[in-house]
């Protein structure tokens, strides 16, 4: 058993965070999400990952994440040209897998399962496809099964305006070769991509064995900036761990649980937990409150942070109202002048958003 994990793709929808970057090495409680999924996979035993890389983001992606060591894991990068689909995607990435069967992890998405269930349940079954399903309120955003009483599925649309059930696709699919029979007979939809759901469709018609199976944990799409809060929100809810190998002063009070990296100092302030802060940062004068996870080498001094995330080297300086439910990109700088503000002053790139509440 092989894995694949999508990491190429526009990455439009996190804009402007991703206009440089990939929206896969965006981090989830300091960590990109892409290895959420790296770490997920070796823990079901497949170590034999390709990750699907673009031409624009590809470099960063390998540079970050490496041959795979550090996971347990051997992996290798296939190069998408375009984003011409997930099916596409495996087109590309036929030859890495070879005749071997395969789970394909979309890496933008976070999903708290054990994969071994569903592999064992695909194998024993000796299924062609295997769909993970999770209700959602907003079916028409996703790709929507209508499956019958035993699972099996009956009928897959993208991101349809009247969808058939509550039934969105996880972004985790179990293959076997028959799915490049399947993507070798479907065309490219109307927004031009060739479709994994059409694929999956092809095999239903064909009367082979897909099934489907609802997660038990969560799930999260992390496309979006409320997306990636809630699933900072959720990770460090789950899975943070308390750790201290900073430097932190007697004026300071931490509480809760609390990670913080090697170098960073914590001056005069008062940290509320869960939160996670990275290396090298420094924190003067700040209330620092829960669900906030602020990545290396950010400066933050006099200011007030909650649910929210920092990327690196962020740095946010006199700030008196707290800053909330923010997402603020690498480098980026917010600061205030001593006294109480009489006007504001801005540089803003493409697509961002600020609300001054
Ligand atoms: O998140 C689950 C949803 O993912 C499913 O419910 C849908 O059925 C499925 O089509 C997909 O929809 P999205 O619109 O969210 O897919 P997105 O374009 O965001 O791509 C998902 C991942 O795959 C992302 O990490 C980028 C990568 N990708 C995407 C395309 C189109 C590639 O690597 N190559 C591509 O050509």
């Amino acid at each position: 058993m092989k894995a694949i994990i999508l990491s190429g793709g526009k990455g439009t929808r996190l804009r402007p965070l991703t206009h440089t970057g990939a929206k896969q090495l965006v981090p989830v409680a300091n960590k990109p999400i892409l290895w959420y999924g790296i770490e997920d996979l070796v823990s079901a035993g497949i170590i034999d990952i390709g990750i699907i890389i673009s031409p624009e983001t590809g470099a960063e992606v390998q540079a970050k994440t490496g041959n795979g060591e550090r996971f347990g894991a051997n992996i290798s990068y296939i190069l998408q040209e375009q984003p011409a689909g997930l099916a596409h995607a495996v087109k590309v990435a036929q030859p890495f897998l070879g005749d071997s069967s395969f789970i394909m992890y979309l890496g933008d998405n976070l999903v708290q399962t054990d994969l071994k269930i569903f592999l064992d349940e695909f194998k024993l079954k000796q299924l062609d496809a295997l769909t993970l399903l999770c209700p959602v309120a907003n079916p028409s955003a996703f790709g929507v099964a209508r499956v019958d009483e035993n699972g099996r599925v009956l009928q897959l649309i993208e991101k349809p305006k009247v969808p058939p059930s509550n039934l969105a696709l996880v972004g985790i699919y179990l293959f076997n070769t028959s799915v490049h029979e399947a993507i070798a007979n479907i065309q490219p939809s109307a927004r031009g991509e060739l479709e994994i759901t059409d694929a999956i469709q092809y095999l239903i018609d064909q009367s082979r064995k897909v099934e489907a199976q609802k997660i038990q944990g969560w799930w999260l799409d992390t496309g979006k900036k409320d997306d990636l809060l809630e699933a900072n929100r959720v990770i460090l809810d789950t899975c943070l761990v308390s750790a201290n190998y900073g430097d932190i002063d007697a004026h300071s009070q931490i509480s809760g649980r609390v990670q913080i990296g090697e170098n960073t100092k914590v001056i005069n302030s008062t940290i509320r937990g869960p939160v996670i802060i990275g290396e090298n940062c420094h924190i003067e004068n700040c209330f620092i409150g829960p669900y906030s996870s602020i990545a290396d080498d950010a400066t933050l001094i006099h200011a007030d942070l909650e649910h929210s995330v920092l990327l690196q080297g962020a740095k946010i300086t006199g700030i008196q109202q707290r800053i909330v439910d923010s997402l603020i990109g690498q480098r980026a700088q917010i600061k205030a002048a001593p006294q109480r503000p009489k006007a504001l002053r801005f540089m803003i790139g493409d697509d961002s958003q600020v609300e001054v509440i």
